[in-house]
């Protein structure tokens, strides 16, 4: 897939995910061959009054060739500013939300909420194209609002207008939540409709599932998010390669790099929820996540994965 002066191999991209796709778990993903990786959500208002707990969502890890931040907000005013900020100059990349389903982002008309209105969508698009200055603006979408607003390739097209470089659809509509399944087939619409790329995204977990998303959309590349939390070697298997890991290793190596930015009360607590899915189908699973509730310090953390 060819992506500005981008190119990637296979189209495997690690998508935004808040409260998970942090700098630790996307170094790991890197090296797993995740080929592009998003920062979590930002808020565009939040960068532009300063909000220092939103800064730090800028950090990014050395081996992220191609850097890639994602903002929500509804004010096309608002994007175009937090584009311009000296923070994000650094992004090669800077998707924008339309798809976030939760309630407070929602009922500020941000995420999801903007599905309903294409017209908004281009606007937001074209004003951060214009502040971007030659880096790309890419958006990411959801299927719809609900079963019957399924208009994904309307939106889809108000990203391609506004001079936008890539659309990645999440099959499922907004009423959906996480629930049931994502869509495949208006993913495919979607990629016949548009000339720029477009990354399928939706339940791919594993090589199966993975191969029936390609074949079934045509897509680019796909977006693997929920399966790349606790797996960030998902991105080698799903290319049928075999891979070694260590599970105590890489959440070692996965705390060892957030302690150089958070301090470690902070790590502890973030480290907790991805340890959970680290801890997935090993033995005596039940009884480390136990331990890791309890942790109140990274050696507690570690020692509990040490049984
Ligand atoms: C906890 C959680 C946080 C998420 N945060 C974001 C986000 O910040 N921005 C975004 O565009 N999508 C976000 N998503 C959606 C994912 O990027 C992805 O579209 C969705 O989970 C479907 O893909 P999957 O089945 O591979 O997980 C989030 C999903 C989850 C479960």
């Amino acid at each position: 897939m060819k992506l500005g002066r981008f190119e990637l191999k296979h189209g495997l991209i690690l998508p935004p995910i808040a409260g998970y796709s942090d700098v630790g778990m996307r170094m790991l993903c890197i090296r797993y061959g995740a080929e592009l990786t998003f920062t979590e959500m930002v808020s565009a208002k939040g960068l532009v009054y300063g909000n220092e707990n939103t800064r730090e969502l800028l950090i990014t890890h050395e081996t992220e060739k191609i850097k890639a931040v994602q903002l929500f907000g509804r004010e096309e005013g608002f994007i175009a500013r937090a584009v311009q900020l000296e923070p994000l100059k650094k992004f090669d990349i800077i998707d924008i939300n339309f798809g976030c389903p939760v309630h407070k982002i929602v009922k500020s008309g941000e995420g999801s909420a903007l599905m309903k209105e294409p017209e908004q969508v281009y606007k937001i698009i074209k004003y951060a194209v214009e502040a971007a200055e030659g880096r790309l603006v890419t958006g990411k979408i959801r299927a719809g609002w609900s079963k019957d607003f399924r208009n994904a390739v309307e939106v889809a097209l108000a990203i391609q207008e506004g001079g936008g470089a890539m659309v990645t659809v999440h099959g499922r509509t907004r009423d959906m939540l996480y629930s049931g399944f994502a869509d495949p087939g208006i993913i495919k619409e979607v990629k016949d409709s548009l000339k720029i790329p477009v990354v399928a995204n939706g339940d791919i977990a594993d090589r199966e599932s993975y191969l029936r998303m390609l074949s079934a959309t045509g897509a680019d590349g796909v977006a693997i998010g929920r399966g790349a939390i606790g797996r960030p070697y998902v991105f080698s298997e799903v290319l049928g390669k075999t891979v070694e890991y260590d599970i105590g290793e890489l959440l070692r190596e996965h705390i060892e790099e957030l302690l150089k930015y958070y301090p470690e009360r902070v790590v502890v607590n973030n480290i907790k929820k991805h340890a959970a899915f680290y801890v997935k189908g090993r033995k005596g699973a039940k009884q480390i996540k136990e331990s890791v509730l309890r942790a109140a310090t990274v050696k507690e953390v570690l020692d509990s994965f040490a049984v």
